[in-house]
């Protein structure tokens, strides 16, 4: 690929942005693209055809602004749509999965968490995942129920959030977990709250590095230099409140501009 053509990702919301701030310092010159679909999130609680419809549109859009590639940067989405998405388009498709193999493999205690969106627990993908590597350890699953809207408001360390966050790990963590999963791109964003209710024991696992190297690999960048790419915003909400987000929750200046459905 032409290092100069544009990368699209999407997610519901905010989320995603958990994996492009991997990708900005990392592609050489190449345009980002990112579509926050707020006005239609969240994800997680829709059923497979809100998804996949939306994610359809998302994935034809990014095209049609120049994106020679594009990064699911939800794992809902991935969830539902990506076979779908890389049948129907021509360019590659990156998506996301819920990072279990490394926290299996590095689990002391045999039992390890999977935080996602009931979307992605029920997935027939998940199901897959959990049976080609949950095998040989315990598997639980947390559906992190408001975790999402919570992240979407900025709201990221309030002493609701740690009340969310309690109720979810602390169950967990009498269970023995000591490996968590991030399946949702929400919840890195989370992760200093998290950690005030875990402690620096718990092993946690966030795949964005790992999806931004893997995007790397298929589009043959090798040497990206120090140039940072930059950064158009489009969302279905209001782009004013993605522009403020964006800046508070990875540093990013840039302007961010209205879908056109
Ligand atoms: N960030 C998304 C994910 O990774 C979904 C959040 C939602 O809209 O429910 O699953």
């Amino acid at each position: 690929m032409n290092h100069a053509a544009a990368i699209g990702f999407f997610d519901s919301g905010v989320g995603g942005l958990s994996v492009l701030r991997h990708a900005v310092a990392e592609v050489g010159r190449a345009p980002l693209l990112y579509v926050a679909d707020s006005a239609y999130a969240p994800y997680g609680d829709r059923d497979r055809a809100h998804v996949l419809a939306r994610s359809r549109l998302i994935t034809r859009f990014l095209i049609e602004q120049g994106a020679a590639a594009v990064v699911v940067a939800c794992n809902t989405a991935t969830a539902v749509a990506v076979e779908a998405l890389r049948a129907e388009f021509d360019v590659p498709i990156i998506g996301m999965e819920p990072a279990l193999k490394p926290a299996a493999r590095h689990s002391r205690s045999g039992t390890v968490a999977v935080l996602a969106t009931a979307g992605t627990l029920r997935s027939e993908r998940y199901a897959r995942l959990v049976s080609d590597h949950g095998r040989q350890i315990d598997v639980l699953q947390c559906p992190c129920r408001h975790w999402v809207e919570a992240v979407e408001a900025g709201e990221l360390d309030s002493p609701r959030v740690y009340d969310l966050i309690n109720a979810e790990l602390r169950p967990l963590q009498a269970a023995g977990v000591d490996s968590y999963v991030l399946g949702c791109t929400h919840f890195p964003f989370l992760v200093p709250a998290i950690r005030h209710v875990l402690g620096d024991a718990a092993a946690l696992f966030d795949p964005g590095a790992a999806v931004v190297d893997q995007l790397k690999r298929r589009l043959g960048i090798v040497n990206p230099g120090a140039a940072h790419s930059p950064v158009t915003l489009y969302t279905s909400g209001d782009p004013a409140r993605l522009q403020r987000h964006a800046h508070a929750l990875i540093g990013l200046d840039t302007r961010a501009l209205s879908l056109p459905f």
